[in-house]
């Protein structure tokens, strides 16, 4: 087992996460407001951005291929290095959703 360090930048938030962890249980652990919902990859809402460093998260199934690059489904997510993560950043595809569904909500109230 190794441990490596996850940094939420801006947050001032550091803690440490074995590569047989994931970061949201890790979390929970130490008391970061880290949010989830489904805790099983489906519902996006742990995502976070990779600033600095690789994790593995191969059932992160929300994710497309590319997104795996630059997003953290932390509920998934081990660390495979050191890692700078951004949290409550989503994937475009996800802020389009978002964007479409105030948009929606926006309409209803007209
Ligand atoms: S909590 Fe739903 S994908 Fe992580």
């Amino acid at each position: 087992m190794t441990e490596y360090t996850v940094e939420f930048v801006g947050t001032g938030e550091t803690i440490t996460v074995s590569d047989k962890q994931t970061i949201l249980k890790a979390c929970l652990e130490e008391g970061i407001a880290q949010e989830y919902s489904c805790r099983v990859g489906m519902c996006l809402a742990c995502s976070a951005e990779i600033i600095e460093g690789e994790v593995a998260q191969p059932a992160a199934r929300g994710f497309t291929e590319a997104e795996r690059e630059n997003y953290a489904l932390t509920c998934m997510a081990r660390p495979q290095s050191d890692l700078k993560l951004e949290r409550g950043v989503y994937p475009p595809s996800i802020e389009d959703d978002i964007a479409s569904g105030a948009a929606d909500t926006a309409a209803a109230d007209d």
